[in-house]
């Protein structure tokens, strides 16, 4: 049989390390640390993409040093004595499963907010991130506390490695410590760690060095640096593959290369895939080194493209082993339609609060709670209301315990509201929620039943042991003076609809969610050609869209000459206008329009619970018919559904 990724699936020797294969899991901070310590759940995390297949694991936000030490302590802090049995845990099971793992050592220098640490931010300069918001001067380090980093960063190493790490990765990277002393633009000393190349390297070699003094020649020891960082006044290609041919005789065994900085490095929905991978060429053309690379290299074709051209020698994969452990395993065995894709939303693995979670997967992180699906004991028949994201996550997690079936949807095709997610200009990888669990409902042999819409009666008629409704929301319309006017659409009814024959002009009314559904209509209609205002009564435009997507989309919307009205809402909508007055001084403007879109919330649409709650055996709501939100927690709320199948039974849960 043909080898479908011959490359990707082949082993690499790296230094005295024998890899399975070429596929890395690249260093992500999970935050799932207990006062520094790996826990309980990271160990269960990195076991399943350990066991998923993974050759090598690169651990992220390991620590180098109490300064850059987040107050909540949810990072690894590989320089206290406490967290090393941790470690030791940590390392074995991710070998018990056949995967390598390295250890990645970070100071963020001055990318860390005055305001999260208990210690002063430190950098090469006093100069100010870019990237910060806060926008805070960090204190230049002296000679004295760059000679003690250089120690501190080899003693944490030496920890790893006594814990049974198989080597260390140091961070020069993304615009944190190591990369703030390489890049022009965050290093501004006049002394021997300022100025040239060499001079600006002098910090990471000095640190190899410790590194090589402390934990022998043998250690595989690799660097993360940045090819490109995006700046003006930034490293560029030329620079990196200038400073790459000094790494590659200072000692290192690999490199790993990336671009961008805080802000851009975790590359979103609909930037180009493998975007470092022409750098990385650059770089391969000019040192022997074995390269890695990464960023938004999601599916088995685009690693094994890259590999094939020959911008590198492995492959690193960073949220798409978050959002499918089983990545590399279901690439081997010729399943790679399955593979629940990382659609770089960013909605949920960036947001600190609860550590690294996912939309696309509800089990990441939660693999204490949500652990791997197993034969139910009890087999049911199962009825699924709605082909969303959430029944047909439950769907699938019902079928693979095998339970019996049947899903109706009323529409001619699955996805629910994320088929119109899917529309929004430069989103369509919002599919990728979608198209895994298509073919799973079809591999599990669910009864999906399409153009069906499901009353109280056909559900009956199945004689159903448990019935779950997923049966999504409805947009309300609008409650300004006007609202019903011909003219006017709820946010579904023109992605449903598509283009507006003759309209030349819209407003969208958004009512503060200020999230991707609103000025995603903003850019549709801006794409159309229209010429679009948005009114919204918060301070900001797209105020809970994920902080990475935001300069782009601002500046999208100023590219396209999108009239932004903030702090104002609509007092009337007219056959040719909207007036709309300003909270503060109420000021009132009239938008000549030809088109108005409103965004005012949703209902849950479960009026089937009213009929059902007595008459079957077990009813369960989720995801927006229990209450509108957004695509991750109708996925996760299918999930616990379907694994609830002949276990909660003969009650309502809503
Ligand atoms: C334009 C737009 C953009 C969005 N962008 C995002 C985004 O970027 N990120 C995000 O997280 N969320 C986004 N959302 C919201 C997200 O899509 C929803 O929160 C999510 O789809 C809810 O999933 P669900 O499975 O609960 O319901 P839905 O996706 O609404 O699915 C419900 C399904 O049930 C079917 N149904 C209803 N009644 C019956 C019946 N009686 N019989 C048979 N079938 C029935 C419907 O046809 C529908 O297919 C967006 C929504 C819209 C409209
Ligand atoms: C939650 C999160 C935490 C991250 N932490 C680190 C880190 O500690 N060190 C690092 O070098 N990169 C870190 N990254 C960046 C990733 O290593 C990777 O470069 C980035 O996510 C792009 O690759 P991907 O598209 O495969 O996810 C992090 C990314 C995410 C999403
Ligand atoms: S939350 Fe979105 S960007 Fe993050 S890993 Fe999941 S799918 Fe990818």
């Amino acid at each position: 049989m043909r080898v479908r990724y011959p490359h990707l699936l082949s082993p690499f020797t790296l230094g005295r390390l024998e890899l399975r294969n070429r596929a890395v899991m690249l260093p992500m901070g999970a935050r799932y640390a207990v006062d520094g310590r790996p826990s309980d759940r990271d160990r269960a995390y990195f076991r399943a993409r350990a066991r998923g297949g993974t050759g090598l694991i690169i651990t992220g936000g390991t620590l180098a040093a109490p300064s850059t030490t987040y107050a909540d302590r949810r990072l690894f802090e590989p320089y206290t004595d406490s967290a090393l049995p941790g470690f030791r845990d940590l390392v074995a099971t991710v070998h018990r499963e056949g995967a390598k793992i390295i250890g990645q050592i970070v100071h963020l220098g001055r990318e860390i907010g005055a305001g999260d640490t208990d210690w002063a931010v430190i950098a090469p300069s006093a100069v100010a991130s870019p990237a910060s918001g806060q926008r805070q001067v960090p204190h230049a380090m002296t000679r004295d506390e760059i000679r003690d980093m250089v120690d501190q960063q080899a003693r944490c190493a030496e920890n790893l490695l006594s814990a049974g790490y198989d080597g260390i990765e140091l961070h020069a990277a993304h615009g944190y410590l190591g990369g703030q002393f390489l890049s022009p633009a965050s290093n501004h000393r006049d002394d021997e760690y300022g100025g040239s190349i060499p001079n600006r390297l002098r910090f990471l070699v000095e640190t190899i060095a410790a590194v090589r003094a402390r934990c022998g020649p043998d250690t595989v020891l690799g660097v993360r640096l940045s090819g490109d960082e995006g700046l003006e006044n930034g490293l560029r290609a030329a620079d990196s593959v200038a400073i790459a041919a000094e790494l590659a005789r200072s000692g290192v065994d690999y490199l790993s290369i990336t671009t961008g900085i805080k802000g851009t490095y975790v590359p979103e929905i609909g930037t180009p895939h493998a975007p470092a991978a022409g750098v990385a060429a650059e770089v391969r053309r000019a040192v022997t080194l074995p390269l890695l690379v990464g960023q938004r290299i999601t599916t088995p074709e685009i690693a094994e493209r890259v590999l094939a051209e020959g911008a590198a020698d492995l492959i690193g994969i960073g949220r798409a082993l978050v959002a499918d452990p089983d990545w590399f395993n279901k690439a081997a065995r010729g399943e790679a339609a399955r593979i629940r894709r990382c659609t770089g939303c960013m909605q949920e693995c960036r947001n600190a609060i609860g550590g690294m979670a996912c939309m696309n997967n509800p089990e990441a992180g939660r693999e204490l709670t949500l652990p791997r699906l197993s034969r139910a004991a009890r087999l049911r028949k199962v009825v699924v209301v709605g082909g969303g994201p959430g029944g047909l996550e439950t769907a699938v997690v019902a079928a693979e315990r095998g339970h019996a079936v049947t899903l109706f949807e009323q529409a001619a095709e699955l996805g629910g509201q994320a088929r119109l997610a899917a529309r929004v200009p430069r989103r369509a990888e919002l599919a990728g929620v979608i198209e895994p669990r298509r073919h799973d409902v079809a591999r599990l042999g669910v009864d999906v039943r399409l153009g069906a819409r499901a009353g109280a009666a056909e559900i009956l008629a199945e004689a159903p042991d448990a019935v779950v409704l997923a049966t999504g929301a409805v947009a309300n319309r609008t409650g300004v003076p006007g609202g019903g006017l011909e003219h006017v659409r709820t946010l579904p009814e023109l992605f449903e609809a598509g283009r507006p024959a003759g309209a030349g002009s819209a407003v969208v009314l958004d009512d503060g969610t200020g999230f991707w559904e609103a000025v995603g209509a903003v850019e549709l209609l801006a794409e159309w050609g229209l010429h679009v205002d948005l009114v919204t009564p918060s301070q900001m435009v797209g105020a809970n869209v994920p902080a990475e997507s935001m300069p782009f989309l601002l500046r999208r919307l100023a590219d396209r000459g999108v009239g932004c009205h903030r702090l104002s809402r609509p007092v009337s909508i007219e056959a040719e206008a909207v007036v709309i007055e300003e909270l503060f001084g109420g000021r009132r403007t009239r938008l000549e329009t030809d088109l108005v879109v409103t965004s005012s919330g949703k209902r849950a649409a479960d009026e089937l619970a009213g009929e059902l709650r007595d008459a079957v055996p077990t009813l369960t709501l989720i995801g927006d018919c229990l209450a509108p939100r957004r695509i991750a927690h109708a996925i996760l709320e299918g999930n616990r559904a379907g694994r609830a199948v002949g276990v909660l039974e003969n009650r309502s849960t809503e």
